[in-house]
């Protein structure tokens, strides 16, 4: 059964629509990543389910329980739900032991046992237990409401971009840390964040929103790999987006023939490709026997473990328009072995294409 279902939210502030008839099933026990543009409606969509905001109209199930629809309304203190709000929203009389313990049952020393416990889970020194909010650092707030959260043992966890204010090492070991955490609890969870590899590497589910709607959902490696439109395609990282005559499995452009991921389709269309799936060697006689074009290297941004190259292709015409086209391409590198700028290099391809919806009901 799936733990939560959104019905068709719809809300309105004023003129902003900030969620347009929003469907989402969240399987038990998973972990789902919203991503999506500044005001897109993703902090939104998670107060309507934690009961701080209501749908004009639309409905919100949780383990089979109506929490909103047409009659009903739950307070949010009666959901069990858990909610890290973007700003933490400490309480600022209460201590940090005062936060992450507040409600919690049993006797003083125990408190303080599953206090220390929480604190640690969350990477927070015991020893400031008995600071006060405004004496932490931003992310060592995220951490305090993150324990509080958490302390409260929640059927559904609520996550508005909680690892924000943390340092790269920190965060990854905190995202790693707390996944585990809620997965080994069977705490179904939702994630805002702005971090696209982040959300990648965080949830079973991936979710894109834009502009109050929900665009697309699924795997995250299907939606890397098979994003709905450009747009998705660019926000989930970047993409080489080309025009191409694609006809029974096949999509030819100015790369040459790749085979496409949706054979069923036919005719002119734009074609995305990752840049990890684009490959460059130094141009040699025995380079230009595999399938593919010649290009020159225009820039080299060294990034460590991964150059990115830019590629100008020689000019060439164009299988979808008939005109002579330049082109410029990302291209991910070992940093290592990287050809050098102002090198002539052949571009192969690994994997599939896909093929871009570009009908209109995803251009906005
Ligand atoms: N209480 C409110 N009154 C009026 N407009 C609101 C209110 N809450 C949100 N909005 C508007 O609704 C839209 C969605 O806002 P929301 O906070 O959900 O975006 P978001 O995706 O979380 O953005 P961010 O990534 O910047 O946090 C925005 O246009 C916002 O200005
Ligand atoms: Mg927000």
């Amino acid at each position: 059964m799936n733990a939560l279902e959104l019905n068709a939210l719809h809300k309105t502030f004023g003129n902003v629509t900030a969620l347009d008839h929003v469907n989402l099933s969240v399987p038990a026990g998973s972990r789902t990543a919203i991503v999506g543009p500044s005001g897109s409606g993703k902090t939104t969509l998670l107060r309507m389910i934690a009961g701080f905001e209501f749908p004009d109209t639309g409905s919100i199930q949780l383990s089979g329980q109506t929490l909103v629809d047409a009659t009903t309304q739950v307070p949010a203190h009666q959901r069990l739900i858990g909610y890290v709000p973007q700003d933490g929203a400490l309480f600022p009389h209460m201590t940090v032991a005062g936060n992450i313990g507040f409600g919690l049952p049993g006797t003083a020393a125990s408190k303080q046992q599953r206090i220390a416990e929480l604190m640690e889970m969350v990477a927070l020194e015991t020893r400031m237990a008995n600071r006060w909010p405004h004496e932490l650092s931003g992310g060592q707030q995220q951490r305090v409401a993150l324990a509080r959260a958490l302390a409260q043992r929640p059927r559904l966890m609520l996550l508005d971009e909680p690892f924000s204010a943390l340092d790269t090492g920190l965060r990854a070991t905190l995202r790693k840390r707390v996944a585990t955490l809620l997965s080994e609890a069977g705490i179904t969870t939702v994630l805002v964040t702005h971090d696209q590899a982040e959300a990648l590497s965080f949830a079973d589910q991936l979710a894109v929103m834009r502009q109050g709607r929900l665009v697309q959902a699924g795997q995250p490696m299907d939606l890397y790999l098979r994003p709905v439109d450009t747009q998705t395609a660019l926000f989930l990282g970047d993409a080489v987006v080309m025009p191409a005559q694609v006809d029974g499995g096949w999509a030819t452009c100015d790369l040459g023939r790749i085979p496409v991921n949706n054979p069923d389709h036919r005719g002119a269309a734009d074609i995305m490709l990752r840049p990890e799936q684009l490959q460059v060697v130094p141009d040699t006689r025995d380079s230009r026997h595999v399938n593919g074009c010649l290009g020159v290297i225009t820039d080299r941004d060294f990034g460590g473990n991964v150059c990115t190259l830019t590629v100008e292709l020689h000019p060439q015409v164009c299988a979808v328009s008939g005109q002579t086209t330049h082109r410029s391409l990302l291209v991910r590198s070992s940093g290592l072995g990287a050809p050098p700028t102002g090198s002539t290099v052949h571009i192969s391809t690994l994997g599939d294409a896909h093929v871009l919806d570009t009908s209109s009901e995803h251009r906005r």
